[in-house]
């Protein structure tokens, strides 16, 4: 036998050596889901080690990240006024509004916010966008995204993050952040959404269930792989900086395909269903939890990744799991 493909896996000095796929911390963005109120870090039931927190406490725990090296936070408002304009999502005096506003007075430059930009918490339907006739009016939500959008850049978000997925919104957003002189702005998208049942334990941390229907008029068909490479190259001509695919677990052959297929950085989202599972089957003592969220997170940047955008981020910075 010439050749032996175990030579290489003798030793720990020589794996290591030899590994294709390798993890930094630059990698990671955070999550976080601010509420209102002060002193506020309330356990969330369905994602254990997730908790809302109101602006004070945020900023003490964002604190903690910076100095694990996790510089990179993905904001979400959680229990405004909800009304059928969603007119609380793009208001100054908004939760994220004030977050952005106190974390940047805090850290400057030394934390990079995003901010995630839809009106499913903010709307009394639940909806992500403007309801008539049980539809979601495609143009005038975008209309609103894009104000929401500019009052997020407008305190000091560092990249918009459009979790809709309405059609033309990039562009929309686009021209209303450069029409306000915000072109640095970066725009992350949510270009490949799927209608997924693995939100499930995010939509009871924000609030955001839809009361009636469900989201398949708007998020995409997991049938569907051609029709994500027709969205995700929309995004690009509409002026998208970071293409994103989300969930992520289910949906490694799209994250590989789309590295494959676009120049822009590819950020996959490891969702609220995702990190639960991993932490209800950990809890039971049923799967070593290091062992299998590195695994996961390997898979995440073997597929394609760049970018992951993952509830599991603080934990594996804080023990060590890299
Ligand atoms: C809002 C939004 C959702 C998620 C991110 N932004 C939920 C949804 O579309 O229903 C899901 C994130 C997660 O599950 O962790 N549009
Ligand atoms: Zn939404």
């Amino acid at each position: 036998m010439l050749i032996r493909p175990r030579r290489l896996r003798k030793s720990p000095i020589v794996r290591e050596m030899v590994a294709e796929t390798r993890l930094s911390k630059d990698m990671f963005i955070y999550p976080h889901f601010v509420v209102s109120g002060n002193n506020i870090a309330h356990a969330i039931d369905a994602m254990p080690g997730i908790n809302h927190f109101s602006v004070d406490t945020l900023v003490k725990d964002v604190e903690k990240s910076l100095k694990l090296g996790l510089n990179k936070i993905l904001l979400f408002g959680v229990g405004e006024e909800k009304s059928e304009d969603a007119s609380s999502s793009y208001s100054k005096k908004s939760i994220v509004v004030s977050a952005i506003t106190e974390l940047k007075k805090a850290f400057g430059s030394d934390v990079f916010i995003v901010t995630d930009v839809c009106t499913c918490a903010y709307t009394t339907h639940g909806h992500c966008g403007i309801l008539h006739d049980d539809y979601v009016q495609n143009d005038a939500t975008v209309e609103v995204l894009a104000r929401m959008a500019l009052a997020h850049a407008e305190a000091g978000s560092d990249m918009i993050a459009p979790s809709d997925m309405m059609d033309g919104r990039i562009l929309g957003i686009r021209n209303k952040l450069d029409g306000n002189g915000f072109e640095n702005t970066s725009i992350m998208s949510y270009s490949i959404k799927f209608a997924s049942a693995y939100y499930g334990p995010f939509r009871q941390a924000a609030d955001s269930a839809p009361n009636k229907g469900d989201r398949k008029a708007y998020q995409m068909d997991f049938r569907n792989p051609n029709e994500t490479m027709r969205e995700s190259f929309l995004d690009e001509q509409e002026g998208a900086d970071i293409l994103m695919v989300k969930p992520a677990l289910a949906y490694l052959d799209i994250i590989h395909r789309l590295k494959e297929n676009t120049n822009l950085p590819v950020a996959c989202y490891n969702v609220s269903g995702e990190y639960s599972m991993v932490k209800a089957a950990a809890g039971n003592g049923w799967i070593d939890e290091q062992k299998v969220v590195m695994e996961n997170m390997y898979a995440f940047s073997r597929a394609g990744a760049n970018i992951i955008i993952s509830y599991h981020a603080r934990e594996i910075l804080e023990k060590g799991w890299m």
